[in-house]
């Protein structure tokens, strides 16, 4: 079983209207409504896997029990945290020619009594986990060190723990070692505090994460592919995508197929790419099914191209 971890869940309702007209009232053609969360997100790739998964979400007030309700429609198992604050609903407006324009809300302020019983409701599914995945940013009321907390938690009930977290929560955790953290390159570059132009430069980053406690770093390197940096060596991961339709949630859907393939080692890191490559080919943040993974046009390797530039460099 994996468990998620979504501090910050959303009900994210998208309205597709056909041009935004600040000022104007604008007419939807059409709408709808997702259980929203990059832990989330990553459930609902490994329930398409064909794996158990529960989230572990926060849930208050009539959207938090929309999210449970869809949650449950598409077969994931919630384990839920009653909060006292209404659970925030982000929206999106979609555009004919694919451009998307987001309103992400900031969500209820979690009092010291749901913290704690976030962390003792992850604690309490820890033992039957073979990972647990904690996404996202921290709602207001929960302070930067609560997923190195979270960390020493899990830990002392023998599960491994993937954060895909930034900034200081992201730097906090690290002393707590956990297993693998999955920044993208962006993120990367601002744990460490400098410019990234190129691969090499992502592995010196990577490598200096796993220096302050980090087990593992998966970067994501968006169209440059991704980097895993372990202590079992370096691998570069690439696949080829014939078009792009939207990046949104591609590094839920990698890091969902990195730890449903094991969570280590070259194996893991092409199924991390696989899902990567086939979540860009799906609209909006579709998580992708087995059907659309393609392993034969992935490449791993040890011959990390250290000197090819960023498409996207960090500044
Ligand atoms: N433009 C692209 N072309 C090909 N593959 C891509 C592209 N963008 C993303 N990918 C694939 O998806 C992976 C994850 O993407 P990215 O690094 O953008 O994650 P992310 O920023 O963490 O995304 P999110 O947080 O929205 O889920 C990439 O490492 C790559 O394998
Ligand atoms: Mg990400």
């Amino acid at each position: 079983m994996l468990l998620t971890v979504t501090p910050n869940p959303s009900l994210d309702r998208t309205y597709e209207i056909p041009a935004i007209e600040r000022g104007g009232v604008l007419r939807a053609t059409a709408e709808r409504m997702d259980p929203g969360g990059k832990g989330v997100n990553v459930s609902r790739a490994v329930a398409a896997a064909g794996h158990r998964t529960v989230a572990v979400l926060p849930l208050g007030g009539a959207p938090g029990a929309l999210v449970a309700d869809l949650l449950a429609g598409q077969g994931i198992e919630v384990a839920r945290v009653p909060v006292a604050g209404a659970t925030r609903s982000n929206i999106a407006l979609a555009e004919p020619d694919g451009t998307l324009t987001k309103i992400n809300a900031p969500g209820p302020e979690l009092t010291a009594a749901e913290s704690e019983s976030l962390l003792s409701t992850i604690r309490s599914h820890a033992g039957s986990a073979a990972w647990i995945a904690c996404c996202g940013s921290l709602p207001r009321g929960l302070g930067a060190d609560w997923y190195a907390e979270l960390v020493a938690r899990v830990h002392r009930a023998g599960t491994r723990i993937a954060l895909d977290t930034s900034g200081p929560s992201l730097l906090a955790a690290l002393r707590e070692r956990p297993d693998v953290v999955k920044p993208n390159a962006e993120e990367l570059g601002q744990a460490v505090g400098r410019p990234l132009a190129t691969v090499g430069d992502a592995v010196k980053a990577a490598e200096e994460l796993r220096g302050q406690g980090a087990g593992a770093v998966l970067a994501s390197l968006g169209a440059d592919g991704q980097l895993l940096v372990s202590a079992a060596g370096t691998y570069f991961g690439f696949a080829r995508v014939a078009a792009v339709r939207s990046n949104v949630g591609a590094g839920d859907a990698s890091l969902a197929g990195f730890l449903a393939a094991g969570g280590d080692g070259a194996g893991a890191l092409a199924a991390a790419v696989a899902h990567g490559a086939a979540a860009v080919q799906l609209p909006g943040s579709v998580m992708p099914s087995p059907a659309d993974l393609e392993p034969s046009a992935v490449t791993v390797t040890t011959d990390v191209p250290l000197d090819r530039p960023l498409t996207e460099p960090v500044p």
